[in-house]
């Protein structure tokens, strides 16, 4: 019922960029539909969004991404999503500034579309009142800030200053990717330049406000939060995912010489022969997996071939095949892809742009 109090009816979903961090996996796939424990990140902002009472959500597409996007969006059916195509990822407030006219005047959740955080933000937007501030962002502390927004708050978490990226970080609050903003934060837009990278910042844009003497409350984040950005971040996310969240679920066919241990989901018409298998530990529809030890925090797609190999730590994605591989961790596997031991002396590798291979 609380939910009837909300301020904010709108969310607008950073779902554009170009995920260059994430290449190769992003030359086919937008970062926001990497696949977490077997379900597209977006799927979990969507999820966040919906359980704080937003069901109107705008969401930026960029040209090459955009279908895929809505096509995975097309499964939410209790939302109304609209679509709003950025033909330059010119930068989070730019953005904003092209959502303008689907936002109108009202107040509004801003949720980058690759962050995942561990606890409800419902309680945030209820806490926001846009009569009487302007902004409302999350912070949480980090060891390293210097890949992130930095927030200086005073005594009563009002946000004094901003930094984006600082060499010397004058704390250790980032900025993570949900802000509440109301009206206030268009006009700052209005007047903002492209920064030295050549976007329209959302830091430099709350940093006017805070000039202007607008109030911008901050709120720290208890719970987890990960930017997904990047390979390590998203082995991270499918761990944290898989452990919290899995349950124990066995739809396909496991054989008597397969041992099960833990929390292991294993979808419809998947085959598992002589194997062992540990979770937490997802494995999607119509794989086949035999004499292979699997898990833990292991997630893999559908239609996979895993033939006697092992594999810890890793994100198989759909239609990968591994087979004679004695020790895979911590990687993941694009769709399709195949990591083949071989017969011959000597390794052949067919490795497309951006690949990387540690060995
Ligand atoms: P970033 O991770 O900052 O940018 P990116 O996706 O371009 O990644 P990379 O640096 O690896 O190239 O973006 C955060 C989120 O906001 C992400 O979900 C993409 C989205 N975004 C837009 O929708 N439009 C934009 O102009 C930018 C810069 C990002």
């Amino acid at each position: 019922m609380a939910m009837r109090y909300n301020a904010i009816m709108k969310g607008l979903i950073l779902a554009g960029g170009y995920g260059k961090r994430l290449r190769p996996l992003t030359y086919s796939i937008p970062k926001q539909l990497v696949p977490i424990a077997n379900r597209p990140i977006i799927s979990y902002v969507v999820d966040q969004i919906r359980s704080a009472g937003i069901s109107e959500i705008g969401v930026i597409i960029s040209p090459h991404t955009g279908t895929q996007i809505k096509e995975v969006l097309k499964n939410e059916s209790d939302l109304q999503f609209t679509f709003i195509l950025q033909r330059e990822p010119l930068g989070l407030a730019h953005a904003v500034m092209i959502a303008r006219d689907y936002l109108g005047d009202e107040p509004f959740l801003m949720y980058l579309g690759d962050n995942l955080i561990g606890e409800p933000i419902s309680q945030l937007i209820r806490d926001f009142d846009p009569k009487k501030e302007d902004g409302l962002i999350l912070l949480k502390e980090v060891d390293d800030p210097r890949m992130f927004g930095v927030a200086i708050t005073d005594e009563r978490g009002e946000v004094v200053g901003l930094v984006e990226k600082p060499e010397e970080p004058p704390s250790k609050l980032a900025l993570v990717g949900v802000y509440l903003f109301n009206t206030q934060i268009h006009s700052a837009i209005d007047r903002l330049k492209p920064s030295s990278r050549g976007e329209f910042e959302i830091t430099d844009a709350i940093t006017t406000l805070i000039k202007q003497g607008r109030k911008i409350r901050s709120k720290i984040l208890s719970g987890w939060w990960l930017d997904t950005g990047k390979k390590d971040d998203l082995l991270a996310a499918n761990r944290i995912i898989l452990s919290r969240y899995h349950q124990h679920r066995i739809e396909g066919k496991v054989d008597t010489k397969t041992r099960v241990e833990g929390e292991v989901t294993i979808d419809s018409g998947t085959r598992i022969i002589a194997s062992h298998l540990r979770g937490p530990l997802v494995i999607g529809k119509g794989c086949e997996i035999a004499s292979s030890h699997i898990g833990p925090y292991t997630a893999i797609g559908n239609s996979c071939r895993i033939i006697n190999s092992n594999i810890v730590e890793s994100v198989i994605m759909e239609g990968a095949r591994v087979e004679s591989i004695p020790s895979l961790s911590h990687s993941i596997i694009g769709r399709k892809a195949r990591v083949v031991k071989g017969e011959g002396e000597g390794m052949q590798l067919l490795i497309g742009d951006d690949a990387s291979i540690l060995l």
